[in-house]
């Protein structure tokens, strides 16, 4: 095995690189702003939101029916047929493609398809008829008024469809399902994909107490003590709920210059060119949405400076959007001092002229980009568990990022120990949190109503 000297190229990216002291004044941060969502005087001009979820229960394992649930947040959309049976667990589940012409259309042409393609699915599954309990995950940021309403505050990851911010996203789902007149549902639940995922995992681990996604977006939501909620506008006392999943909405962690501390050039181009600039900071330093491009701009720097591929790019390489997220993950993925993936990855982008050397560099700038995310995630969930003061948490995980990245499991594992270091936990793959945490949600509200 060749040991490259990358001196020159870790000197070109020691910012991307966060220090100990770093992630702790990160962590320090998160709880001032998580303090200030939670605050009835400072929640309106807060960047984390801490939303209030309405979710008051964990199942207990008891939940059982057929349920379908809707899926919305990221580059696919959803539908599922979920059977909650005792120890079972079926689902039936369609995909739908949302082109980009209805991410940037209108509201109406989003519900419009979300309808169309939930009639499609129920005649499919042979259910058209029925009129089954149903939970809708839609992951981007709302304020909520209840288990069954949510004002979309803003879009996120790509998606702005005009005339939808600011309304209610159930009654424009119940809208839609009006103007097609053919299925009838009977909407129990909207809620996000961080407490689906919770939700999925506290069916089986009874501690879990935070779900986290590093997919597309990125975000956490935690259990919160109905005392500690000041934007809780119900009742209070023994028999009200003593606690409440609040859905931090932490990808805006920083929109507030609360981050630039730590900010790189890189992340200031990301923001720029994205659709909603300013916004969503903590999230474009993580996400997979940008994790590739944000590789993409180091390497197009580093062949400026002619410290790699003998300063010779490709248009491919200069183009934007080109170095998928996925390459990440396949680049780490081989063993040290391999590159067959990494050739194959500089192949694609017209770059058939690296040498080891140029490899090895391409692989230590994904390194140091999918550990900065990793560990900004890991001051996060630490912060949370020092919050919730509990000894033995589980902390439940899902998004392509964490799915799919060879490392970033064990980097969360070892960051969380370092910063939280008296406090026992265990991180878990949700399986499939969006859909069977719409299901569960759905059934615990189905539960409670009787
Ligand atoms: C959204 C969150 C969502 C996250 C992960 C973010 O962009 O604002 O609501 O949970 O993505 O999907």
């Amino acid at each position: 095995m060749v040991d490259y000297d990358l001196q020159d190229i870790q000197e070109r990216c020691r910012d991307l690189i966060l220090s100990e002291e770093q992630l702790v004044e990160v962590k320090q941060r998160l709880e001032t702003e998580l303090n200030r969502g939670l605050s009835k005087e400072d929640h309106e001009d807060a960047s984390v939101k801490c939303f209030i979820t309405y979710v008051a229960d964990l199942p207990d394992g008891t939940e059982r029916g057929n349920f379908l649930a809707l899926d919305l947040g990221g580059t696919n959309f959803r539908v599922l047929l979920i059977h909650l049976g005792q120890n079972c667990f079926d689902m039936k589940s369609k995909i739908y493609a949302v082109p980009q012409s209805i991410m940037l259309g209108t509201g109406e042409g989003l519900f419009d398809h979300i309808a169309e393609c939930m009639a499609n699915f129920m005649e499919e599954q042979g259910v058209l008829y029925e009129e089954l309990p149903l939970g809708f995950t839609f992951s981007f940021p709302c304020q909520q008024e209840g288990l069954t309403k949510a004002t979309l505050v803003t879009w996120t990851k790509g998606f702005k469809c005009a005339g939808a911010e600011g309304k209610d996203v159930v009654q424009m789902l119940k809208d839609a399902i009006k103007r097609r007149g053919d299925i009838k549902i009977d909407i129990m639940a909207v809620l996000n994909d961080t407490t689906g995922t919770l939700m999925s995992c506290a069916y089986k681990k009874h501690n879990c107490r935070v779900g986290v996604i590093v997919g597309t977006g990125a975000n956490a939501c935690y259990v919160e003590k109905l005392e500690n909620t000041g934007t809780w506008k119900g009742p209070r006392g023994p028999k009200a709920p003593q606690r409440m999943v609040i859905n931090t909405e932490w990808g805006a962690f920083g929109d507030n210059g609360v981050l630039d501390f730590i900010r790189t050039v890189y992340d200031d181009e990301i923001d720029q060119n994205s659709i909603n600039p300013g916004k969503q900071q903590f999230e474009k330093m993580i996400s997979g949405m940008y994790m590739g491009e944000l590789v993409r701009l180091v390497l197009v720097k580093l062949v400026q400076e002619n410290l790699i591929l003998g300063g010779h790019g490709s248009d491919m390489l200069f183009q934007r959007g080109n170095f998928f997220t996925k390459y990440v993950s396949e680049i780490e993925g081989e063993k040290k001092g391999e590159y067959n993936s990494c050739r194959m990855v500089l192949e694609e982008l017209g770059l058939g002229h690296a040498n080891d050397r140029d490899c090895a560099a391409v692989r230590y700038v994904c390194e140091c980009i999918s550990r900065r995310a990793a560990f900004l995630t890991s001051a996060g969930v630490s912060c949370l568990l020092d919050r919730m003061g509990e000894s033995d948490v589980t902390v439940a995980v899902d998004g392509s990022v964490y799915r799919f990245h060879p490392h970033f499991h064990d980097l969360m594992m070892l960051k969380i120990g370092e910063l939280s270091p008296h406090i026992q936990f265990d991180i878990m793959l949700s399986e499939d949190g969006s859909g069977r945490g719409a299901a569960l949600v759905a059934a615990v509200a189905c539960r409670l109503e009787r």
